[in-house]
């Protein structure tokens, strides 16, 4: 009911200001305020974003009793900041981690997820909140609520994977970015785009799961027809925080701004992977995957421009890949 969800949300507020208050004043989050000033967040930022850090030990039930004497346990268990043992006990979700606010549109706390300080591969990396009954996971895309103004104005927007992203395109004064929060982008996420930019820069992970999710992210996309899409290529590897933290905000920034490529410059490196390109069948694959794309290209001009670099690319007689393409053509008419 809409009560619940009031309350529900009152909670999430009441646990973020707890979870700041520790990371940002007592002992118990030093170790966790290190971790962050370490990764090049400041002060302003932490407190911009309400950064948290949740305590090894369970705190938030009898903070949240406290605020709110009538709080039932059938609250408590549907809000998601609880984890839930067999015989019906409660006990924090999040403990030792970082704690990222997760806010809807509006800008109301939804959802946290919470980092591991340790680099331990039985636990994961990001812990999220469970889908509630005022979080669905698909429908929010990380830092939308504060970048929305910025995106209307610069009629654009740019798309991170992660988190400490969108931290360093903001520190570095790029506040047009929202995340996917991971490499899957959904159809009620597209939708809250579309509503207020048709320019995306995609500027996922340099690693390869953050190419192929480049890619799928293309081809839900494009066939959409109602965005003017940009890739963002990052290079060895890396991911845009780690850019930052390498390079410095102006070359952060000359990287964001003037470093788009097209989605098909995009697949002509993309295809190159893991191949020989002085490999001939290698050769005769790249070109066939190549091509492909350029079939579903719409603009003759754009047609063009890609078959005059794919047959420099392979030092190859234009005309015959023409023909190639004509009979590709059929395929998409
Ligand atoms: P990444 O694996 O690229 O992590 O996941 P990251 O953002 O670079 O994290 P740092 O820099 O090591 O702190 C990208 C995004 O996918 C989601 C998070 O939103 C993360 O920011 N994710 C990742 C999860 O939800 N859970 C995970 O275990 C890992
Ligand atoms: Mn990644
Ligand atoms: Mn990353
Ligand atoms: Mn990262
Ligand atoms: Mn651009």
């Amino acid at each position: 009911t809409s009560s619940e969800n009031g309350q529900i949300t009152a909670m999430y507020q009441v646990a973020n200001e707890l979870y700041h208050h520790i990371l940002v004043n007592t002992q118990i989050g030093e170790q966790a305020l290190a971790y962050l000033h370490q990764r090049g967040l400041n002060d302003d930022m932490i407190a911009e974003f309400q950064l948290g850090y949740a305590p090894p030990k369970a705190v938030l039930q009898a903070v949240l009793k406290e605020k709110n004497k009538n709080l039932d346990y059938q609250i408590l268990r549907k809000s998601g900041l609880f984890s839930v043992y067999e015989d019906g006990s409660l006990n924090d979700r999040f403990k030792d981690r970082v704690m990222f606010p997760i806010r809807n549109a509006t800008g109301k706390i939804v959802a946290f997820s919470g980092r591991s300080l340790a680099n331990d591969p039985n636990t994961p990396k990001y812990l999220n909140s469970p889908e509630t009954t005022i979080f669905n996971k698909r429908k929010i895309l990380f830092n939308f609520d504060k970048a929305k103004g910025a995106i209307r104005r610069e009629k654009k927007c740019l798309l991170f994977e992660g988190f400490m992203d969108v931290l360093a395109a903001y520190s570095a004064g790029v506040k047009n970015s929202v995340a996917s929060m991971g490499t899957s982008l959904t159809d009620e996420q597209i939708y809250l785009l579309q509503q207020n930019t048709k320019n995306i820069d995609l500027c996922y992970d340099g690693d390869l799961p953050g190419q192929k999710a480049t890619k799928r992210a293309l081809e839900i996309l494009t066939p959409q027809n109602k965005f003017n899409l940009r890739v963002i290529a990052l290079p060895d590897k890396m991911d845009p925080d780690e850019y930052l933290q390498k390079y410095g905000a102006e070359k952060f920034r000359t990287l964001i701004n003037d470093s788009h490529e097209t989605p098909l410059a995009f697949y002509m490196h993309f295809y190159e992977q893991g191949r020989n390109m002085d490999n001939e069948a290698d050769q005769l694959d790249y070109l066939s995957d190549v091509l492909a794309e350029i079939a579903k290209l719409n603009d003759p001009l754009e047609q063009n421009l890609y078959l005059n670099k794919l047959a420099e690319r392979l030092q190859l007689d234009k005309y015959y890949l023409e023909e190639k393409l004509k009979t590709l053509r059929q395929q998409y008419l």
